[in-house]
């Protein structure tokens, strides 16, 4: 394992379930750690429970290009170099295509397609030029199984496993790695708009899927787990 301290660590998606579970982890191990979200309040929260300083907390939008690219030029401008991207946002709209609406389904991509597309293509012109760093992103096992209801989710999902794969091998030659994640439910507060009986607690612990994204942030540079898949127990669909 290689220590992710002194590492610049950003975690977008810093306030849900998963995303706050990480960051605490990271901090914990010595990452300097830069957080966004949309909820500056909850932000602040972490950022005082994890004492990170007010300069690595940043209000964004994933969904905006306008505001990623603002807040990436501003952590840019305080550290050329960020070693490892875990981008932990998503919202999942999951409903049968009779009441999945065109607005349902263009947000699920804006926010969990596109948003991934606008930070990865700002974070990537400075890895590129280190020819090292990490990308872990979290399309879920739904991005690689598809289940009843999920079309719009599982479109946004499919989508960024496409996407990562093909960055992928625009930079083989680099050391930039890219992992993507595929977890089954997790207890989050993802699932508290989404009409659905869920067994919550079959589910994954979100410190549990947290301490997966962190023994990804270790991995020796000499090799990349291109990808993990981790279920609930009971629930395992490959
Ligand atoms: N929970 C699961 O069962 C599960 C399973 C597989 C994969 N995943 C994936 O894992 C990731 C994290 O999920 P989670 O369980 O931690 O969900 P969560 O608790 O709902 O957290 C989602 C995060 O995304 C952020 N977010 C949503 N829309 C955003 C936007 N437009 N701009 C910026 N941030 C935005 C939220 O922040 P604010 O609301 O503060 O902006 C929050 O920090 C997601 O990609 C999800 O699809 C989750």
């Amino acid at each position: 394992m290689q220590s992710v301290k002194g590492k610049i660590v950003l975690v977008a998606g810093a306030t849900g379930g998963i995303g706050a579970q990480t960051v605490k982890l990271l901090v914990s191990s010595g990452a300097i750690v830069y957080i966004t979200g949309r909820n500056l309040a909850k932000l602040n929260q972490l950022a005082e429970a994890c004492r990170i300083s007010s300069d690595h907390v940043f209000q964004m939008d994933i969904a905006d290009e306008v505001s990623v690219n603002r807040v990436i030029d501003n952590i840019l401008a305080q550290s050329p170099v960020i070693d490892i991207l875990v981008n932990a946002t998503g919202i999942g709209i999951i409903k049968p295509m009779e009441s999945l609406s065109s607005d349902d389904f263009q947000k699920t991509i804006q926010t969990n397609l596109m948003g991934a597309f606008y930070l990865v293509k700002a974070v990537l012109p400075s890895m590129k030029i280190q020819k090292k760093g990490l990308i872990i992103n979290i399309p879920g096992i739904l991005g690689k199984v598809p289940m009843a209801g999920a079309a719009a989710y599982s479109a946004s999902k499919y989508g960024l496993v496409g996407m990562m794969q093909s960055i992928r091998e625009e930079i083989k030659r680099t050391e930039i790695r890219i992992t993507n994640l595929f977890l089954g439910g997790v207890d989050s507060p993802f699932w508290d708009t989404i009409d659905l009986r869920v067994q919550k607690e079959k589910m994954i612990q979100a410190e549990e899927a947290a301490k997966a994204i962190w023994f990804l942030c270790q991995q020796p540079v000499s090799g990349v787990v291109s990808e993990m898949v981790l279920q609930p127990f009971n629930h395992q669909a490959i």
